[in-house]
């Protein structure tokens, strides 16, 4: 089983992952969670070029590019061989994000996006994708509290990240069957609730 976590920044992924992987290993469950971008020695290298400050001039097709480039690496050298052995694999963001950020934030063309996601995935299409949904503004009051250093990419606009918002409640309501959409403000214990529901409801149904 292969399960992805969506949203804006601190809408509530980490924690719902780790929750979750909790749940699976109370269960008896062979379970890894696994982050983008990164993830692997190489994955982290492109990473650490995406989320550099100081790369202002990175272009928006670059910055996608870099992105897929580090999730080819991820699907092929952890994420697959996982899931041949039977884990579940949890994934905080994956293309997805790429479509909402560099798709709906930063205008790259959605047709490409959609035909580099399917080739550096090897089309590897999750199970389920939590969305778990925040407005920008509840991002930011997070990040008050929270006293976070920004990185590159949360740096760029709230008009940006509105467009980002809508841009995963989008593709989420066009694919009803893979995507979960959660509200992001309800407390920890009733989103984790929500999420195992769908997981188990997910079980049954392939049982059938
Ligand atoms: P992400 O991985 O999406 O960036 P995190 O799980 O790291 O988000 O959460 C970001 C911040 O928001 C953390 O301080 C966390 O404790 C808090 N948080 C997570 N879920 C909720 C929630 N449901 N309600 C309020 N605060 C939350
Ligand atoms: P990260 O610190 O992992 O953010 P978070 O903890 O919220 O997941 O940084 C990843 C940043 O990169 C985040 O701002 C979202 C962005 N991103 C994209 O713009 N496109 C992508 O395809 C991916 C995977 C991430």
């Amino acid at each position: 089983m292969f399960i992805t976590f969506e949203g804006i920044d601190l809408s509530g992924k980490s924690t719902q992952i780790r929750l979750l992987k909790e749940h699976f290993e109370s269960e008896k469950k062979k379970v890894i969670a696994v982050r983008e971008p990164g993830g692997t020695v190489i994955s982290e290298k492109i990473r650490d070029i995406l989320l550099d400050k100081e790369h202002l001039k990175m272009e928006d097709l670059t910055e996608f590019l870099l992105f897929s480039a580090s999730r080819q690496q991820l699907t092929k050298e952890i994420i697959l061989p996982h899931l041949k052995k039977n884990y579940i694999v949890l994934c905080d963001r994956y293309y997805d994000s790429s479509t909402a950020y560099q798709g709906y934030g930063g205008k790259v063309d959605l047709k490409v996006i959609k035909s580099i996601n399917k080739t550096a995935t090897g089309n590897l299409i999750p199970d389920i994708t939590f969305l778990i949904h925040i407005s920008i503004e509840e991002s930011i009051r997070r990040k008050k509290l929270m006293n976070k250093n920004e990185d590159r990419i949360e740096r760029k606009t709230i008009s940006y990240f509105n467009k980002v918002t809508d841009g995963y409640l989008k593709i989420a309501k066009n694919d009803k069957g893979r995507f979960v959409v959660i509200d992001g403000t309800m407390s920890k214990d009733e989103i984790r609730n929500r999420i195992i529901l769908s997981v188990n409801k997910f079980h049954q149904k392939i049982k059938k």
